[in-house]
């Protein structure tokens, strides 16, 4: 991958997917862009919401702000946010050192917010463009599925309803800070995980590895229940149900479903180099949830990590990566102006 000699850190590394969803809406985000000189003729505001190490947003705004800049010259700052333990560093380390961070274009200039986007992160109208690529399906809280590693993949009826209305509310509470955040007619880009979505490749490897480790008496069922991913892959109906309870606050200016073949168009040997990647760095990013799950002392967690991590390998080879299929609601909104 050229990075512009930066040694990429770990997600930047291993999300090249998650990149080749969000380049797919270069096009909207360009007249996105070209519509924000009618909101002012002052410093345009972006805000990114869930950016990660920001790699992907990086080459997106890159991208879009360079054709911005044909009809347009004036000043740009970009919010990215995330979660606090975010890798914070390497974000900031890759928009200055890589040759295609954004900041080599004239009068673009960055911030970083630390916090969850669960919360009001930025002033009441302040804030002319928001996007989010790949993090909304992100709960706010765990889960315990009885049956599978993702809540929205679940069989369980009772427990589906609770993660529906908790995805539900989510989404409300995010589209209520933003609609805070935003000027009147600002506008919103949003791309996330669609339920066609469930057979993603991470999730097939991660719930045969749970379920092999329960096998072999190496969790137990309770911990295997705790490996929930927070992730939550909403229906057409689902979000219906939200863009309806929000009519009054945002129009819905394009909705629209994208999928992508995960390696289409990769080389077989480009495609070996990407399954190492995903080898050496995929079970560490299951670190976390195993972590909350696996409750014992440092020593027996290390040793079962050990044992997830060579196990998720295997399965991970014994899988069609290539036919692994992305889908995703890319949703353009607009905050409906005040009286
Ligand atoms: C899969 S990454 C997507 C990164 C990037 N936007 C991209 O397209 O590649 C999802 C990101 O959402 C972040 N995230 C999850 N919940 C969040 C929250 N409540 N507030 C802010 N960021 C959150 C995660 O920390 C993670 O970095």
């Amino acid at each position: 991958m050229a990075t512009g000699g930066f040694a990429l850190p770990n997600y930047n590394e291993s999300s090249a997917q998650q990149r080749k969803m969000l380049l797919k809406a270069t096009q909207t985000f360009g007249e996105i862009l070209n519509f924000s000189p009618t909101l002012t003729n002052g410093t345009i505001v972006i805000a990114d919401y869930g950016s990660s190490e920001v790699y992907n947003s990086m080459v997106f705004l890159s991208r879009t702000l360079q054709n911005f800049r044909k009809i347009s010259s004036q000043p740009i700052l970009v919010f990215h946010n995330d979660l606090p333990d975010n890798n914070w560093v390497a974000a900031n380390k890759i928009l200055l050192e890589s040759e295609e961070s954004y900041i080599k274009i004239p009068d673009v200039y960055f911030s970083a917010i630390g916090r969850s986007f669960y919360d009001q992160i930025l002033p009441n109208n302040s804030v002319h463009i928001g996007f989010s690529s790949a993090a909304i399906h992100w709960l706010s809280q765990p889960l315990s599925a009885p049956d599978h590693i993702l809540p929205s993949s679940s069989n369980d009826p009772t427990f589906k309803a609770i993660a529906s209305e908790l995805a539900h509310r989510d989404l409300l509470t995010f589209l209520s800070h933003r609609h805070k955040e935003l000027v009147n007619n600002g506008r919103l880009l949003l791309q996330f995980a669609d339920s066609n979505n469930n057979s993603s490749l991470a999730s097939t490897v991660m719930q045969q590895v749970s379920i092999n480790l329960l096998s072999r008496g190496v969790i137990t069922e309770e911990e295997k229940r705790d490996l929930t991913m927070p992730i939550y892959r909403r229906s057409n109906e689902e979000i219906q149900q939200v863009l309806e309870e929000v009519s009054g606050l945002f129009r819905v200016i394009s909705i629209e479903k994208i999928e992508a073949k995960r390696y289409e168009g990769v080389s077989d040997e480009h495609l070996r180099e990407v399954v190492e990647q995903i080898k050496k760095y995929g079970p560490g990013m299951m670190r976390t949830p195993l972590l909350r799950a696996i409750k014992r002392d440092s020593e027996e967690f290390e040793r079962i990590f050990e044992i997830f991590a060579k196990k998720a390998c295997e399965v991970f080879e014994s899988i069609d990566a290539r036919n692994s299929l992305s889908s995703y609601h890319s949703i353009v909104l607009e905050k409906i102006a005040r009286e």
